[in-house]
């Protein structure tokens, strides 16, 4: 039997009653309706009489089932329950519920594809963490992951990419691996997932990135882009300046897309992006700037808002709110902010800053740490984060940018057990110390993640199969 201070996250408030119960089958609560309860909270009672649930929704319900699986002990959270009774509870209150209502987490899987089974992992091990926003990020300049049925070349020929840059060598030039990589959801797989999410009280928000970010929609349609040059599916990574031409026939291609997207995909939100976006081909585009001119626009720079503006407005036509990084520039007031540089005021705002809560970013300065990207974020970093303090917070959302993470083994040893840190800051209370968390964390839930088959980063070091020698371009410093 565990005892209550091994759950994680930390519960609001705990009233041990004293004494166990035990049961010979696993518990199966009376569940009773209390709109008193905050949204997504509940109230777990144990006693000798056996175990009540009551919350005001159906999250709450969820998230009192994934407490009262901490109280079994690990062996819950196995695949196949080889356990047998008798089941032992320690008698007590829990009343729990969430700091913030976007507890959100961004997986990267245009850099590199993950297949759905990994998708429909990365999820229960969301739903294990409270973790109710799921980012998908499904189009970058190396691949584009979603099928759109009008336009059949964005996933035969955007989803897939020669090759990939590896690591960085010590000459400051990257290693190619050589290696074809590709892959893309069909509008089935995405209902799946949606679906999937949905029965973990997960939304699913879709990102189609523009107008940057776009060269594998250019390769698929090369009049997308400025030149209209053809162009490969980006093999490397960084900043681009194949950007999006804007006029009529790309406004009317992205309303198409994002008319599709929401047929598949039932979020309120629907981030277009609107990050990392170099103008220079703009600039020197006679093309560019007679439609900036036309459009009553004083600088050819103007296109981007005013692009990300067009599509703000489809997506609000089809009943729908827009979400964009904060780098887009100035957008109409309902747009939600995906704020990773800063937080500008007069929106909904999630908080995802790159110097707290990227995932992507070293967890340590050991010499063989396997992930080449520059910032150290340490698991104490991860939890000492504090979001600011506005109305305008719907909540906070971590990244897991996946260019150095080709397969989801690597997904797990960059998001674990920082990711557990972040669900923690979400859901708790502001009071946090690190030194307890460490300990709950490796006694009771590093078990858990073990259960699950989690191949996190070991607390004492980087895991010897992430830096084995000898794979070509592997480095392990910038
Ligand atoms: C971002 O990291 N480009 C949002």
């Amino acid at each position: 039997m565990t005892s209550f201070d091994t759950l994680l996250p930390r519960p609001v408030r705990v009233t041990p009653t004293g004494g166990t119960l035990v049961l010979d089958e696993p518990p199966s609560p009376v569940i009773s309706s209390d709109s008193s309860l905050p949204a997504e909270g509940f109230r777990l009672t144990i006693s000798p009489a056996g175990v009540e649930v009551a919350a005001s929704d159906p999250a709450g319900f969820f998230y009192a089932r994934q407490t009262l699986r901490q109280l079994l002990g690990p062996w819950a959270f196995r695949a196949v329950d080889l356990h047998s009774g008798p089941y032992a509870l320690p008698c007590g209150v829990i009343e729990d519920w969430p700091r913030y209502s976007w507890r959100g987490c961004l997986l990267d899987v245009a850099r590199h594809f993950m297949p759905k089974a990994a998708v429909l992992r990365f999820l229960d091990l969301m739903a294990v963490h409270r973790l109710n926003v799921l980012h998908f990020h499904l189009t970058d300049d190396q691949g584009w992951r979603i099928e759109v049925p009008a336009f059949p070349r964005l996933t035969t020929v955007g989803a897939w990419r020669a090759g990939s840059w590896v690591g960085r060598p010590p000459d400051g030039t990257p290693g190619h691996d050589g290696r074809p990589h590709g892959g893309y959801y069909t509008v089935d797989d995405l209902r799946e997932i949606v679906a999937y999410a949905a029965e973990r009280h997960i939304t699913v928000v879709p990102e189609i990135d523009v107008p940057g970010h776009s060269q594998a929609a250019i390769a698929a349609y090369p009049w997308l882009g400025v030149t209209g040059q053809p162009l490969e599916v980006l093999t490397r990574w960084g900043i681009n300046d194949n950007i999006l031409a804007v006029n009529d026939l790309t406004v009317d291609f992205y309303r198409q897309v994002l008319t599709h997207v929401v047929s598949v995909f039932p979020s309120q939100v629907i981030c277009i992006g609107g990050d990392e976006v170099p103008t220079t081909q703009w600039t020197t585009d006679p093309a560019s700037s007679a439609y900036a001119a036309s459009r009553g626009l004083s600088q050819v720079d103007d296109l981007r808002g005013w692009f990300l503006g067009q599509l703000v407005t489809h997506l609000e036509s089809l009943g729908r709110r827009a979400m964009a990084w904060d780098d887009a520039g100035p957008l109409p007031p309902n747009t939600v902010i995906g704020a990773w540089l800063s937080t500008p005021a007069g929106h909904d705002l999630v908080l995802c800053p790159e110097e707290h809560v990227y995932l992507d970013h070293r967890q340590s300065d050991h010499p063989d740490e396997p992930i080449p990207v520059g910032y150290l974020r340490t698991l104490e970093d991860m939890y000492a984060y504090e979001p600011i303090e506005s109305p305008r917070v719907l909540g906070a959302q971590a990244q897991v940018w996946t260019e150095h993470l080709d397969n989801p083994r690597r997904v797990d040893y960059a998001a674990f057990p920082r990711l557990a840190a972040f669900a923690e800051v979400v859901w708790s209370q502001k009071n946090r110390d690190y030194e307890e968390f460490e300990s709950r964390l490796t006694r009771h839930h590093l078990p858990r993640l073990d259960a699950l088959g989690v191949e996190y980063r070991p607390l004492t070091g980087p895991h010897p199969w992430q830096t084995r020698p000898g794979v070509p371009g592997r480095v392990r410093h910038l």
